[in-house]
């Protein structure tokens, strides 16, 4: 006969600051606080976050993977998701949970299958070059920014096949709206009061539902390429479609979840290329190279074919991961490797730990692309050491999409300019909801 184990209770945390708890030392520096949880706690440590409520925070790619895998079906998204940023992104793909998610994955599958990537990645090109060509270079050129706007021209024509009735000036307020429903996770007063980051979040969400809801009958009348007609179109093996009001739901986070995660790749590719020109000359190479052998733009087994560009990305997702943690509440009482954790608990999966853990990486802080590379390998020590897209059911459905989007665009850049970076910046990091740097990423930018 075996011999069970006894589960562990969690020790008690101390509580940090009333209401915002240790919010403030996460915005910081989440890496800093992610160490002090693990070297005080390991795997499973008590937090306090936002609010009164209990915490806990997984972990290392053990913790992480056993609420990713959530095998036992403890772990909710939408409960945890829902109170960060429920008001300004529910009913998005993200905040569904067993069977409803199953049900609505099952229908957006349809809208990312190769097909309709090979599609989407067609009309990025046209948007990128005409984005691309606007750019005035020089010296301290705010990278963040203009690829913010380029990635947004780029959802708007892929997501909405060019919003065709929507001036720049409209469309700039579109950007502003999504910036006010992200920034809004941050928020400590966490009602619609006037002049606090809800508030804006709030009529930012009302302003992107008009939006959207003002495309809707011309997307429903006639099947186009771009993202938002597909979600009006596609249908499940069963038949099972999505309502008008999924159809927005779904938009309003597709094109958040879209929107500043590429972009902060992006920015991060930048910045490590410009730091490491023998990158940035290795990746304008294979560019050069292709753009030799084609006579239009390169479709996505070209993309996939740039070896280098998809090192560097691997290596700047694992650098900064543009989710640096996921978040779940447990619906019931559940075991993470042998500690407790209650019913009605909020989680912190900390995806990013895992990426700088000495145990899992050879020098875990150095910009090193070839850990990826087919002799190295060193995201198999385990296989959630490398997580930055999650796992499990909620893993990211745009992951190629992504991909797809952060190639083309490095391609582009690549061949139209040459850029640099002091080797000795460090980003200034806003970490109080998606990371981005504060000052904008300055590269010293030049057109070739
Ligand atoms: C580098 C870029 C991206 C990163 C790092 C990223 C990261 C993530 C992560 C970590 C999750 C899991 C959330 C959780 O477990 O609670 C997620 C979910 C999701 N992402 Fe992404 N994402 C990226 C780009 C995209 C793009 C471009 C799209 C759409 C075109 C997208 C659509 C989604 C959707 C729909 C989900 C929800 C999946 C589900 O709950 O079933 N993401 N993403």
């Amino acid at each position: 006969m075996g011999t069970t184990a006894p589960v562990r209770e969690l020790p008690s945390s101390p509580r940090g600051l009333p209401l915002i708890g240790r919010s403030l030392e996460y915005a910081r520096d989440p890496v800093a606080l992610f160490r002090k949880q693990w070297e005080t706690y390991g795997p499973v440590s008590p937090m306090s976050l936002v609010g009164k409520d209990q915490w806990v925070m997984l972990l290392g790619p053990e913790a992480c993977e056993v609420a990713l895998r959530n095998a036992d079906k403890a772990f909710a998204n939408g409960p945890a998701w829902t109170y960060l940023v429920g008001p300004f992104f529910g009913r998005g793909l993200m905040f569904l949970d067993f069977e409803e998610h199953h049900l609505h994955r099952r229908i957006m599958q349809q809208a990312f299958t190769r097909d309709r990537l090979e599609s989407y990645t067609a009309a990025m090109h046209p948007a990128i070059t005409a984005g691309l060509a606007t750019w005035a270079p020089g010296p301290g050129f705010r990278a963040y920014w203009a690829l913010k706007q380029l990635t947004l021209d780029i959802a708007t024509r892929t997501f909405m096949g060019g919003a065709e009735h929507t001036t720049a000036e409209e469309m700039a307020r579109v950007n502003r709206s999504f910036i006010a429903c992200v920034q809004a996770a941050a928020a400590i007063v966490r009602h619609d009061v006037p002049f606090t980051r809800w508030h804006r979040g709030m009529r930012g969400r009302r302003h992107l539902e008009e939006f959207l809801r003002g495309y809707l009958p011309s997307r429903r009348a006639a099947a186009t390429d771009d993202l938002f007609s597909v979600l009006c179109h596609i249908e499940s093996e069963d038949g099972e479609r999505f309502s008008d009001d999924d159809v927005v739901n779904h938009m309003v986070f597709l094109m958040m979840a879209a929107h500043d995660t590429s972009t902060i790749t992006l920015s991060t590719m930048m910045q490590l290329l410009g730091q490491h020109p023998d990158w940035q000359q290795r990746c304008r190479a294979e560019a050069e190279e292709l753009a030799s052998r084609l006579d239009g733009a390169p479709g996505l087994a070209d993309l996939e074919s740039l070896g280098s560009i998809d090192l560097v990305m691997r290596e700047s997702l694992r650098l900064r991961a543009p989710v640096p943690v996921v978040l779940r509440r447990t619906v019931k009482d559940t075991v993470v490797l042998g500690t407790r954790v209650p019913a009605d608990t909020y989680v912190t999966v900390g995806l990013q730990f895992s990426h700088l853990m000495e145990e899992y990486w050879r020098e875990p802080e150095v910009f090193d692309p070839e850990r990826f590379s087919p002799e190295r390998r060193e995201d198999r020590s385990h296989r959630y050491a490398w997580a930055p897209f999650g796992g499990g059911v909620h893993k990211c459905l745009g992951m190629y999409f992504a991909g797809a989007e952060v190639t083309a665009l490095m391609y582009h850049l690549l061949l139209d300019f040459e850029w640099s970076v002091d080797p000795a910046y460090v980003a200034p990091m806003n970490n109080h909801s998606l990371p981005f740097p504060k000052d904008g990423q300055p590269v010293d930018l030049r057109r070739r």
